[in-house]
């Protein structure tokens, strides 16, 4: 049998920190590797597919149009995107009216930042400490953790970064320069800080009053992660720009930027080969759809709920805080977390790290009950076991 393992370390560049398993199938919350040991997922991709492993609907989908167009350049119309964008927006908050097609989360940022450049003729941004954007130059220059920056260095410049939740500061560093502000309305990767809808509020005040347009990035909160299509709905708050991914094709590469009309990007000078290709819209649809009739919002908000009272329902010494919106859970240890989240990989379950010391829980949101409470008692004798 072919070592997958070995194979891939030696025609792959280690830009990961790999775990030692090879994940072959999936079906809705479960995984399983080459030698047939099965895993509850909570990794999720990355909180990619919350409608499920190969879920059918999407499965179908992609199965379909497979057969009549796969790709199709934006220069032309398509039947298939264009549906596809009117359902995405029919949606979105109610102010965002357009939107560019690209593939990936930071791809996503990289064109707000242009967009928001462009629109306002400025070139500065705040973001938030412990904000998480992408990878590539522009996205990096908003993301605040200086480790995954300094070795690239010169970033982007014109970016500010302020303690998140924390109004009064963030209003300090806005200037006549301030072009826009970036934030996750609950920040994943920097270990599930919930916003203060107080804070989001007044946020969108301050954009209102000093003529700064608000980029909220969604990239892991939207499509009913939190319990409501999109975070800033539990919020009331409705951004100039949304960034989104990661779930919003059922798994299949897709990223977008939702803009309202006050944003004008400039004609033949931003796109993307592959953005809005007709698989991926095909996708898109059958996703949004599944996403409504099934109310994953709903599904996200009590199941949430429920994981956490089963988590809180026991005493652990090491637990500093358990955070979560909706089905986006994070338990901050007062240690490191990777090694608990391997002992919990060897008892059956996959979660991901946020930061050094959170364990981070993104499982589809078709999980059922049962799987729920396998995990909370495999956590449990994770964190009992010292
Ligand atoms: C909030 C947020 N923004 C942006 C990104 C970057 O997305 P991608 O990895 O699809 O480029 C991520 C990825 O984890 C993210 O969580």
């Amino acid at each position: 049998m072919t070592d997958f393992i070995e194979l891939e370390k030696r025609c792959e560049f280690d830009v990961y920190f790999k775990r030692e398993i090879v994940l072959v199938r999936g079906k809705n919350a479960k995984v399983w590797d080459d030698k047939g040991r099965e895993y509850v997922d909570c990794v999720a991709g990355h909180g990619v597919a919350s409608l499920g492993h190969c879920n059918e609907r999407i499965v179908q989908a992609i199965e379909k149009q497979a057969r009549s167009l796969i790709s199709c350049a934006g220069t032309f119309h398509n039947d298939t995107r264009a549906l596809f964008l009117e359902r995405l927006l029919s949606i979105a908050p109610a102010r965002l009216k357009r939107a560019f097609l690209c593939n990936s989360g930071t791809e996503a940022i990289e064109a707000a930042i242009k967009f928001t450049r462009f629109t306002t003729g400025k070139k500065e941004f705040i973001t938030a400490m412990r904000g998480f954007h992408g990878r590539t130059m522009g996205a990096l220059s908003a993301t605040f953790n200086p480790e995954y920056r300094k070795e690239f260095e010169p970033i982007v410049p014109g970016f500010h970064y302020v303690p998140f939740n924390q109004f009064e500061k963030l209003a300090e560093k806005v200037t006549d320069q301030s072009a826009g502000i970036i934030l996750e309305p609950v920040q994943g990767e920097g270990g599930v800080h919930v916003g203060d809808p107080d804070y989001f509020a007044k946020v969108r005040q301050l954009c209102d009053e000093r003529g700064l347009l608000l980029i909220l990035d969604e990239v892991q909160t939207g499509f009913c992660r939190t319990g409501k299509m999109f975070a800033c709905q539990r919020f009331a708050v409705e951004p100039d720009i949304l960034c989104v991914a990661k779930a919003i094709a059922g798994g299949v590469p897709m990223g977008a930027v939702l803009c309202s009309d006050q944003v004008q990007p400039p004609t033949g000078k931003h796109g993307s080969t592959f953005g809005g290709n007709p698989l991926s819209c095909a996708a898109g649809i059958a996703a949004i759809e599944y996403m409504l009739e099934n109310r994953l919002d709903e599904q996200a908000r009590e199941k949430g709920e429920y994981f956490v009272s089963r988590l809180k329902a026991r005493e652990f010494q090491i637990v500093r805080e358990i955070r979560h919106l909706g089905l986006m859970v994070g338990i901050e240890l007062k240690t490191k977390s990777t090694p608990y989240l391997m002992k919990l990989m060897e008892k059956g379950v996959l979660a991901l790290p946020a930061g050094a010391t959170v364990m981070r829980f993104l499982p589809p949101l078709t999980i059922s009950r049962e799987e729920l409470d396998f995990v909370a008692d495999k956590v449990a004798e994770v964190l009992r076991s010292g």
